[in-house]
């Protein structure tokens, strides 16, 4: 389905919305090469510095494909991104979409000479949520739109295409700012919110507020693009889509590409691939098929689990062995979570009851070191694939255990 935008035809009419699989350069030339429906890449945010970002967890699912994210604009910074983005081999028909970031006028326009050089255009995120200082807080204004925009169209011969924030209740009139500004075409629309999304009775997010994601805010995403009728200007619509149904809802309000970001949570890059191309053939044919490759039913829910001995083996290790079984295999994962702490990824030792082992390296690790038995934590998961090591009845017990702790010990030793 070719597409015509910003002076490229390109070979897809879809998108990847910021900051969901193609954040990192390998990624994004995996889909350059295999999956042309995308024919717009859209980079993860990048600001002039490196940024850490929150502590996890970072993304939360609060019901069926609906999200609430707090990333925190995690990024390598301007200049390593250049580099990283710079050895990519951009296909003739495809849209390399470098979205940026700043705090100040002068920021925005220093990130966009840095990386102007290596995109086809300057995606201005004007819009994330829960980032104090950067996005939302600069986006609800229009004139500070107005001004960004036009900074950085003076600096750069890309073009530029500023990102909105659904949060206003004036979205036309911030559309309308960026346009005067020399916004060469809009994005519509970033997250919803700020939310606070609690699960066990504590708010999910490291952060405890994010922007919500996914199938709840498509109807807000229709209604912005319904308030951009009429502008002369290219438009990416991108907010809960995940079918063909909702593919053409957003054609009707004027997108010219279709961004598709949550509904992917849960693929392998092999799925997204048949995803998109069953998408393809919906729209072709008029028929209804995509939605069903959506994985609804990724568990992202947490178990409650009580630690009831946290045995120190030296320094730097401890053994927590928690109140129940977690039906963890040998080769798979699981995330501990300990509200007001964070969450990290952790191998079993035993899965009845479930311990693990522990290496204190850094935040999370360190304050396991000390947690009091009694402590409430949540565990999410298995993830990963189990393996089954070859076995005699003899030596079973012997290597089953072995074989859970053979990552922890591959990883760290
Ligand atoms: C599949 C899997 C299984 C695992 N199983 C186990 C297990 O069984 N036991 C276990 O102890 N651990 C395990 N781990 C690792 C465990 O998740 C880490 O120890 C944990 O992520 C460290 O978290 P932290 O908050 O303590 O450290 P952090 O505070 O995140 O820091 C970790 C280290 O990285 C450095 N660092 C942090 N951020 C940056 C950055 N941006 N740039 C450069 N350096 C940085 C820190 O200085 C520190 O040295 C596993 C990890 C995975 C992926
Ligand atoms: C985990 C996550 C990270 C995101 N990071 C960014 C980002 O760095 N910059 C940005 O402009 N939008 C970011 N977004 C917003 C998306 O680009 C998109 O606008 C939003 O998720 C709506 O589309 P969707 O419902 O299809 O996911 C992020 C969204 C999620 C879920």
């Amino acid at each position: 389905m070719k597409t015509a935008f910003l002076g490229k035809i390109l070979s897809g009419p879809f998108t990847i919305p910021s900051g969901i699989v193609t954040c990192a350069a390998p990624i994004i030339q995996k889909f350059f090469d295999e999956i042309p429906e995308v024919g717009v890449l859209t980079t993860k945010s990048i600001c002039l510095e490196p940024r850490l970002g929150y502590r996890e967890p970072i993304l939360h699912q609060y019901s069926p494909g609906c999200f609430v994210n707090a990333v925190g604009l995690t990024n390598p910074g301007a200049r390593k991104s250049a580099e990283l983005l710079g050895q990519l081999d951009i296909p003739k028909d495809r849209f390399l979409l470098i979205s940026i970031f700043g705090g100040s006028i002068e920021e925005y326009v220093e990130v966009a000479k840095i990386l102007a050089p290596v995109g086809d255009g300057l995606e201005l995120n004007l819009s994330c949520p829960h980032a104090k200082g950067y996005g939302m807080a600069m986006g609800q204004d229009p004139d500070m739109v107005r001004d960004i925009t036009a900074a950085v169209k003076a600096a750069v011969d890309v073009p530029v295409v500023p990102k909105l924030t659904p949060n206003v209740p004036n979205f036309r009139e911030i559309a309308e700012a960026a346009i005067a500004g020399g916004a060469d075409a809009l994005c519509a629309i970033n997250t919803v919110g700020p939310e606070k999304k609690a699960q066990h009775g504590h708010p999910v997010l490291y952060n405890e507020v994010g922007g919500v994601s996914g199938k709840e805010i498509l109807p807000r995403a229709l209604e912005c693009m319904h308030d951009l009728s009429g502008l002369d200007i290219s438009i990416i619509g991108c907010g809960g889509v995940s079918s063909a149904a909702n593919v053409r809802k957003m054609q009707t309000q004027g997108a010219d590409v279709i961004g598709i970001g949550s509904a992917l949570v849960g693929m392998t890059t092999d799925e997204i691939a048949h995803y998109f191309k069953v998408l393809t053939k919906d729209l072709e044919d008029s028929t209804e098929n995509a939605e069903a490759l959506v994985q609804y039913d990724v568990d992202m829910d947490f178990s409650p689990v009580t630690l009831v001995k946290n045995e120190r083996i030296c320094d730097d290790i401890c053994i927590l062995t928690f109140d129940s079984k977690v039906p963890v295999k040998a080769g798979e994962f699981i995330f501990l979570w300990v509200p007001g702490l964070g969450e990290k990824p952790f191998s079993a030792l035993a899965d009845d009851p479930f311990s693990l082992a522990v290496i204190n390296l850094g935040q999370f690790t360190e304050a396991l070191m000390s947690l009091e038995p009694g402590t409430e934590a949540y565990v999410r998961g298995p993830h990963g694939i189990a393996i089954s090591p070859p076995v005699s009845p003899t030596t079973l017990n012997l290597s089953f255990r072995f074989s859970f702790y053979f990552p922890f010990s591959f990883l760290y030793r």
